[in-house]
């Protein structure tokens, strides 16, 4: 009589369980499906990627789900089987996560605390004689165990680097680096016969730098500021090509024009020269009045 109704329990139970689960298997069949259909309507192979994880992802926690059910289930089944008696000392057993708890931070149960009481008595606060916990013990070790690693490392058989070390290390890189790019960088021009570039991101590279590094003499726009107009027809040192870029580079001796050389490869000085000769006739209002001489354009510049 027993059995009949656990077994009719377990029945209903799995017919339950089978109905919440029946869509399982059809979500396995629709993942490769819908990752075909969206790479034809041209969702991007990163997105089909996301929804394919993601759809993964619920497919597991459903899994998860329907194996803590069964588990709930088998306990329900046992603890059914179990004499009376058995059941009572089990339900009196503390969890194993109460137990670990306790254990790791060692604490003495409320009715025991007499027995570590000093007879410190301030004012009635009392102190109690409690052992550091077990946690913080081990953490404790583990920093010890770490130290005589760490002195073997780095002081002893010095097998990795120092951070002073480190850093030079990597500054010997980057170093290596600049100059390696530096060397990859062939032009075939100079001051006398720099070419306009008209390519819209070499200007707009020419731009950032100008805005960035030239903007507080010359204003951002150009109008100028503590350094001359750099949009007009009058120029000091001349309105070519050649000429702008030439006092980019060598700069202006006793001005606040310094030489830019060190700071601005070749590609990015003719960047920046071809941005401030493009800036002709930009006319940015509160520009500076002319200064210099007038430059007259030439044909081929
Ligand atoms: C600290 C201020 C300062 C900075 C920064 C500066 N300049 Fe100058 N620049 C000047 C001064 C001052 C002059 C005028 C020099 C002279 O009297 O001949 C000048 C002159 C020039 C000239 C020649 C103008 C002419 O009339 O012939 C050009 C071109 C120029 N600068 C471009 C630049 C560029 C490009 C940058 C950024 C990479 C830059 N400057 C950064 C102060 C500055």
């Amino acid at each position: 009589m027993k059995t009949t109704k656990l077994m009719e329990r377990i029945k209903s139970k799995i017919k339950n369980l089978s109905s919440k689960y029946m869509l399982l298997p059809f979500l396995f069949l629709t993942t490769p499906l819908a990752a075909q259909t969206e790479s034809s309507t041209g969702i991007s192979q990163t997105t089909a990627f996301y929804v394919v994880i993601g759809l993964l992802i619920i497919v597991s926690l459903l899994v998860i789900l329907l194996a803590f059910n069964i588990v709930s289930l088998l306990k329900a089944v046992v603890q059914k089987e179990m004499s009376p008696e058995k059941k009572a000392s089990m339900e009196k057993e503390p969890s194993w996560f109460a137990k670990t708890w306790a254990k790791w931070n060692d604490l003495k149960p409320l009715e025991e605390e007499q027995d570590i009481m000093l007879d410190h008595d301030y004012d009635g606060i009392k102190e109690l004689d409690n052992h550091l916990p077990p946690w913080w013990k081990a953490l404790f070790y583990l920093s010890i165990v770490y130290a005589v690693i760490y002195l073997m490392v780095f002081h002893v058989f010095k097998s990795a680097p120092l951070q002073e070390e480190e850093y030079e290390i990597e500054m010997a890189l980057a170093q290596a680096a600049k100059s390696n790019m530096e060397q990859t960088i062939v032009v075939d021009f100079d001051e006398s016969n720099v070419p306009f570039n008209d390519d819209a991101e070499a200007l707009a590279d020419g731009k950032k730098f100008f805005e960035a590094q030239c903007g507080m003499c010359h204003k951002a726009d150009g109008g100028g500021l503590a350094g001359p107009n750099l949009t007009d027809d009058y120029w000091k040192h001349g309105g070519s090509m050649t000429d702008i870029y030439n006092v980019i580079k060598n700069g202006v001796p006793n001005t606040a024009m310094i030489s830019w050389e060190s700071k601005l490869n070749p590609l990015r000085l003719q960047n920046v020269a071809s941005y401030v000769k493009s800036l002709r006739g930009t006319n940015p209002p509160g520009a500076l009045p002319p200064d210099g001489e007038l430059y007259v354009e030439e044909s081929n510049q």
